[in-house]
Formats: structure tokens, sequence, C-alpha cells
């Protein structure tokens, strides 16, 4: 007759290692709407905790089986043919050990049905290409060195008039043999109200093709919004009013002779000036979104312009 086995415990003792793991995934969730370094570390806390987990339920099963298979039996031992005992098919796969596995892999396959789409829209952006074409300004010749341009053009093509973006644009120069540009865009980057240069802004023009520049004659000490009173220096700087960080900027390439613009990026804040100015980059946010410190923690991932 077969013992009781009710002095040994089926299951690993109480751990905390499976609050640990809740915790971490509970924060990668977070982290995904939040911010990437938050879900790094969620996902670091998951993973070791998971890991501590399975490695105790391993444990604890792998004792129980070594506590399980040398039952004490006053009865003759069961032998088959070649005088050994025979397997018993309920100890070769335990019901503990299918519970738990088959728990931990049910949660493995929810946890990846709700996380691949969100991934997968998040992630997969980047890795297509995206946003329109650039954008023929005109000639080198139109952009006489140290003079501000305010240049208006079509940024989508296919939208018409309602894509009209204005940018201020400054050739500063030669630098290290190449032509050096600061494009500013004239979105706020506290709401995106137009801001303006802090100068006469003539009405003559030059047109090339449905592109407008504006040459300023007299170089603006700055710019400013009148929405809420944002203030900006010559670099795009703010200097006072609510708006968060500097002006954004273009990138910019020179192809036969012509300015093209690419596309835009969020800058936090611009030390020096002109060519030789230090830029602090980020990719490109909507306005009002802090780009650097802990307050940009608090802006969701945004996928690409
Ligand atoms: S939108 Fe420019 S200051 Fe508010």
């Amino acid at each position: 007759m077969q013992p009781p086995h009710d002095d040994h415990p089926h299951v690993p003792g109480p751990s905390l290692w499976p609050v640990g793991f809740a915790i971490g995934v509970v924060v990668l969730l977070v982290g995904l709407i939040v911010s990437w370094y938050i879900a790094v570390v969620g996902a670091i806390l998951a993973l070791v905790f998971g890991f501590l987990w399975v490695r105790d339920l391993a444990a604890g099963t792998a004792l129980t089986q070594a506590e399980e298979v040398a039952p004490e039996t006053s009865a003759a031992p069961r032998v088959d043919d070649a005088g050994l005992p025979p397997e018993d098919p309920a100890e070769r796969y335990p019901r503990n050990k299918f519970l738990e596995f088959s728990t931990i892999g049910l949660g493995a396959v929810i946890g990846g049905i709700v996380a691949a789409p969100a991934l997968g829209f998040m992630v997969a952006p980047a890795f297509l290409k995206q946003g329109e074409k650039d954008i023929d300004i005109g000639p080198l010749s139109d952009y006489p060195e140290g003079k501000f341009i305010v240049t208006t053009f079509t940024s989508v093509p296919r939208q018409g008039v309602v894509s009209r973006r204005t940018a201020f644009v400054r050739y500063n120069g030669p630098l290290n043999g190449l032509p050096s540009f600061t494009i500013i865009s004239n979105h706020c980057a506290h709401l995106g109200c137009p801001v303006q240069p802090n100068t006469k802004v003539p009405d003559k023009h030059i047109l090339f093709k449905d592109v407008t520049l504006i040459p300023l004659p007299t170089p603006p000490s700055g710019f400013s919004c009148p929405c809420h009173g944002g203030a900006y220096d010559i670099e795009g700087n703010r200097t006072a009013g609510p708006p968060v960080r500097a002006l954004d900027r273009y990138s910019f390439s020179i192809r036969n002779g012509h300015l093209f613009l690419e596309a835009p990026f969020s800058v936090a804040r611009v030390d020096g000036t002109g060519g030789t100015a230090r830029i602090h980059k980020y990719a490109f946010s909507y306005p009002g979104e802090h780009i650097d410190g802990p307050e940009s923690w608090l802006y969701p991932i945004q996928p690409p312009h």
C-alpha cells in the first residue's frame, strides 16, 4: 500500500519573487507609454525577478521529486523483466509541475499578445521611411551671408496651402569648406503659434517656384510670439514667456547649388552663434513638450512626424 505523501509539500514555499516580477511588468508597461528609460528599468526588474522565481520553482520541483521517488513500504518491491522497478507515469511529469509551467506559459502568451501590437506601433515606424520629400527653397545666391531670409514654402504639396510653413534662414558663410546655414522654424515652442522676427518685415519678396523669400533689411534682435508673449534670442533660445525650449530647426542639404530643407528637429538650447554654435538637438517633438531633463520623462514617445 502506498504511504500518504502529505508530509512533503508539492510546491515551493512562499516567495516574494512573483511580486517583484509583477512590479517589473507593471513598470515596463507604464514605461512603454511614458519613457523608454522607465521601460528598460521595468524590463530589467521583470527579467531578474522572473529568473529568480523560475529558479525557485525548479529547485522546489526537484526537491519534491527527490523525496517522492523513494517511498517507504514494507511490501516487496515490484520489478520488471530486467529486474528494475517499473516507472510510475505520474512521477515522470508531476501535476504540480505541469500546472506551474502551464500557468507561466499562459501568462507569457497573454503578455506577448498584449505587448506585441503596442511595441509594433511604437517601434516599427522608426524603421520605415516616413515624412515628405525634401523641399528645394532656391539657389544659394538668394541667401546672402549674415542676412535672415523669411522663407515660406509648401511642406506637403498634396495638402496644398494648409501645409504652408515658414522658416528663418540665415547663411553663416562657409564652415570647413561647406556652406553653413541656420534654419529656424517659426512654430512657437509653447503652443505652436507663428513667431515673428523682432524687426520690420518688408513687403518686397522674391519668388522661387512657390517659395516666397523675404530678405530682412536689418537683422532682428530675436523672435517674439504674439500669442502668450514667448520670446527667443537670435539663435532661437527661449529668453522669456511660457515656451519650454528653443525654437525647432530644419536639417538641410545642398544639391546642385540649391538649398534643400530636410526633416525638422527640436532643440533644447543653442550655445554660441552662427556656424560654430553647439546645437542641443533632439527628435522632433510637439510644442509644449520638454525634451531634456526629468520633465521630458513625463511625455510619451512620439511616432515620427
Ligand atoms: S504659443 Fe507662443 S507663447 Fe504661447
